[in-house]
Parts: C-alpha cells; sequence; structure tokens
C-alpha cells in the first residue's frame, strides 16, 4: 500500500519526501485554496519539489465535460505527464473520463459515496479511484467496507484500476482500509504525523539510550568502530 499526501503545502511536501516513502500527492480546490496561494505558483512548486515523476493528482473545477476535457489537458501539459486529472464522478465528470483516458491522459475519480461509482469511473477508463472514507463513515456507513467491495469488484472483473482511500480523520480508518487492500490512502499532515509516531517508541529510545549512557557515557558506536 502506498501512502499519498493530502496536501497542498509545499514545506510539508518538501520534509516528507526526504524523510518518508511517499507515493504521491494529491490535491483538492479546497485544499489548494486552503494555502491562500496563488495557484499556479503552487503546484509549479509542488512539482518542482517532487520531481517530474512522482504522481501528482490535480483537480479540475470545470463542471462541464468539455470545459473539464480542455481543463484536463492544460493540467498535463503544464505540470507533467505524471500529473492525474481528478475528476469527480457524476454524469459530466464520467464523459470527461472516457474522453481524457482514451488520449492516454490519467485520470483519478474522485468524491467517490459508492462501489457502484468506483467501477463506472474505472469502466470508463479511470486509472485511479478515490473513495471518502470519513465522509460515508459520517453517512452511518462504512467507508472501509466501501473501499473493500471496490477491490473484490476490481478483482472479479480483472479492472486495472488502483483504489487511492481518501478522507481520512483517523488512524483506525486507515488500518481498516489497509486490512481491505487498498492500493493506496491519501492522507494530511497531522494524520500522517501519527502514522508513524508513537509516544512509547519515544519512550523506549530515551530508555535505551539511559542504559547506554550510564555505561558509555556520550560515545557513539560510529565513533567505536
Ligand atoms: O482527497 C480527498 C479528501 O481531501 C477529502 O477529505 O477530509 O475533506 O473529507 P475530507
Amino acid at each position: 500500500m502506498e501512502y499519498m499526501l493530502d496536501t497542498g503545502n509545499v514545506e510539508y511536501i518538501r520534509k516528507a519526501i526526504e524523510y518518508f516513502p511517499i507515493g504521491g500527492i494529491t490535491t483538492n480546490p479546497s485544499i489548494i485554496a486552503k494555502e491562500k496561494k496563488d495557484f499556479v505558483e503552487t503546484i509549479k512548486e509542488i512539482r518542482k519539489v517532487i520531481g517530474e515523476n512522482m504522481l501528482l493528482h490535480i483537480q479540475v473545477v470545470s463542471t462541464n465535460s468539455e470545459d473539464i476535457v480542455e481543463e484536463g489537458k492544460k493540467i498535463v501539459k503544464n505540470f507533467g505527464e505524471n500529473t492525474c486529472v481528478k475528476i469527480p464522478v457524476n454524469k459530466e465528470g464520467i464523459k470527461a473520463i472516457k474522453i481524457l483516458s482514451s488520449q492516454g491522459i490519467k485520470v483519478t475519480a474522485t468524491a467517490i459515496y459508492t462501489s457502484q461509482q468506483a467501477l463506472i469511473a474505472a469502466k470508463a477508463g479511470a486509472s485511479y479511484v478515490a473513495p471518502y472514507v470519513n465522509r460515508i463513515d459520517n453517512l452511518s456507513f462504512d467507508g472501509a467496507t466501501v473501499v473493500g467491495n471496490i477491490i473484490k469488484e476490481f478483482k472479479e472483473y480483472n479492472i486495472k484500476a488502483k483504489v487511492i482511500a481518501a478522507s481520512f480523520k483517523n488512524l483506525q480508518q486507515v488500518h481498516n482500509v489497509a486490512l481491505h487492500g487498498a492500493h493506496a490512502v491519501t492522507v494530511n499532515e497531522d494524520l500522517f504525523e501519527r502514522i508513524y509516531s508513537h509516544s512509547h517508541t519515544d519512550s523506549s529510545i530515551e530508555q535505551f539510550l539511559n542504559d547506554w549512557e550510564e555505561v558509555y557515557g556520550k560515545q557513539k558506536i560510529k565513533d567505536m568502530l
């Protein structure tokens, strides 16, 4: 399972890709707007920081298929071929997914709440589908089960599209979709920090160092060899 960052925060991305195995960056209009910076400059900066090979998912804001197609093509032309055009799954979106993917453009179908939306988007040619786990949970359905159903259906019908589970509010949701076989999760900065850190790990490290220092003082192994 890949870890992706759901953020437009360039400085966070810069640090995170230095330290962690990050599989891609996802954004949406709300995430970009939160940064209150020039859109084009922000995306260009992100692309520069992550390099030309990492997948960057940029969402369209146009709402009819013709405009979505035009916007999608311009997004890829400006931000590189490893940019996935994120398109919300509705009638106009599905038409645009068909057109763009038939022209070799990578599409991420987004704002998915049901497995049928994922299936039809993948049949239309989407390379990635993004079910919204926490938002589904908030509707009193089980987001992780929806993710699991999508995975099952893709296997059943030999569909190559990958599932990027999105919209998380806690680690348990991330854990549950991992158990269901999600290909990727995309999480914001706050949640990502909680994925790898644990206060008990920190106190274990402290204990190791205290024990070591009692015998060896401040010496480091690298200086003993
Ligand atoms: O990538 C989709 C995601 O950003 C939606 O998340 O937290 O707004 O439900 P959220």
